[in-house]
């Protein structure tokens, strides 16, 4: 039997409430298939382990890391340790450090969800963003100079490789043409003039190698207006590190909320593990009430499926957690319900179940 070895980084607030849900649900399937199993081990890194210790993760967390086959991740970052320390010393490393360069975020309205827009069809919103996930503007690049003088000067530089951009189109095309979809590419050339002109450039040779591909080119500004506009436009989405994470968070807001949007970070050549996450934050407002949301979580599982090679599977969780949107019995106090974390998680659980 093939045993998958799963590391779980539960993170913080709402995080391990979340996790407990997915993992729920890569069981159930498990032991239903019975040609496969999760191992899930632990690891308490996150914002309690750096008040303790000084850092996110140990000092030989990626080596630790690299024995597993995926990490499984609720979500990092709480009041008292700034953002910019839990986001970049545990997340970023991992996403940089194990070259997780593509992210796959759906934008997909399920039925039975809220969604805040007038006149959309259901239908229209059911696009896949993929966001370039190493480089861009989240290079880390930059200098700090003359601290806390008048003469204080910070410069952040954007890093666009030719490799970096080629790869992350060619996973938008080759997805596209396997699924049959257009291509959207979503940039700023008009006011990033070297960074975007440059991406616009790679994007118009990737496109020759696949002529049988639609493709579509917006200016960031405009695809956010038509985002919520005229979302059908969109199938697949291609776009850089940040216009990617902003426009995302728009994609969350139009599909049902944040507690139903999942990414996954994806190594492709399977050198090093994916990394599956639901992409909303620690929630502290409404951590330890029970009142989080665990669909997102439970879709990040069943992109981890997918990744596997369970597409069906993958597909299964997704019709379950729709399933439970539509009889509407189930539902977290965001979507307007009032079940607890586990209480969602337990129905998503019957879905599956009664699906497989
Ligand atoms: P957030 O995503 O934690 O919360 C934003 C709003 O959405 C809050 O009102 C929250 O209650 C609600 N929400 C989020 N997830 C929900 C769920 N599953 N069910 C129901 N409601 C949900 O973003 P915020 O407040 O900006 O950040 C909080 C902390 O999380 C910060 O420390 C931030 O750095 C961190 N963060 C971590 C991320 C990660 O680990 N990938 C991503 C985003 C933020
Ligand atoms: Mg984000």
């Amino acid at each position: 039997m093939k045993t998958y070895r799963i590391a779980v980084i539960a993170g913080d607030g709402i995080g391990p409430d979340v996790l407990a849900e997915g993992i729920k649900i890569l069981e159930t399937v498990a032991r239903m298939d019975g040609t496969f199993s999760f191992e899930f081990t632990h690891f308490p890194w996150g914002c309690e382990y750096y008040l303790k210790e000084g850092r996110m993760m140990p000092e030989d967390g990626m080596d630790i890391l690299k024995q597993f086959d995926a990490i499984y991740l609720g979500a990092v970052g709480f009041p008292g340790v700034p953002d910019h320390i839990s986001l970049r010393e545990l997340l970023l490393v991992i996403r940089k450090g194990f070259d997780e360069y593509v992210n796959v975020r759906p934008v997909k309205l399920l039925k039975g969800a809220p969604c805040p827009l007038a006149n959309v069809k259901r239908e229209d919103i059911d696009m896949v963003v993929i966001r370039e996930n190493s480089e861009g503007e989240y290079s880390g690049e930059g200098e700090w100079l003359n601290k806390g003088t008048p003469e204080e000067v910070v410069h952040q530089t954007g890093v666009f490789t030719r490799k970096g951009c080629e790869r992350i189109m060619r996973y938008a095309f080759d997805l596209a043409r396997k699924e049959g979809k257009s291509v959207t590419s979503v940039s700023k050339a008009n006011a990033l003039n070297y960074s975007m002109v440059f991406w616009d450039q790679i994007f118009h040779e990737i496109s020759k190698e696949y002529p049988e591909v639609e493709t579509h080119e917006y200016l960031v500004d405009a695809a956010a207006c038509h985002f919520v506009r005229d979302p059908g436009r969109f199938q697949v989405v291609v776009t850089s590190n940040l216009f990617g994470d902003i426009l995302t968070d728009l994609g969350a807001a139009i599909a049902g909320g944040m507690g139903l949007a999942a990414g996954a970070n994806l190594n492709p050549e399977r050198k090093y593990p994916s990394m599956f996450e639901p992409i909303h934050g620690s929630a502290p407002d409404i951590a330890g009430t029970g009142a989080a949301n665990p669909m997102a979580s439970i879709w990040s599982a069943s992109q981890m499926l997918d990744f596997f090679g369970y597409e069906n599977y993958g597909k299964l969780v997704i019709d379950a957690i729709e399933d439970v949107l539509v009889e509407k019995k189930h539902l977290s106090p965001e979507l307007g319900g009032n079940a607890k974390t586990n209480e969602v998680g337990d129905a998503v659980q019957e879905k599956v179940a009664a699906r497989m």
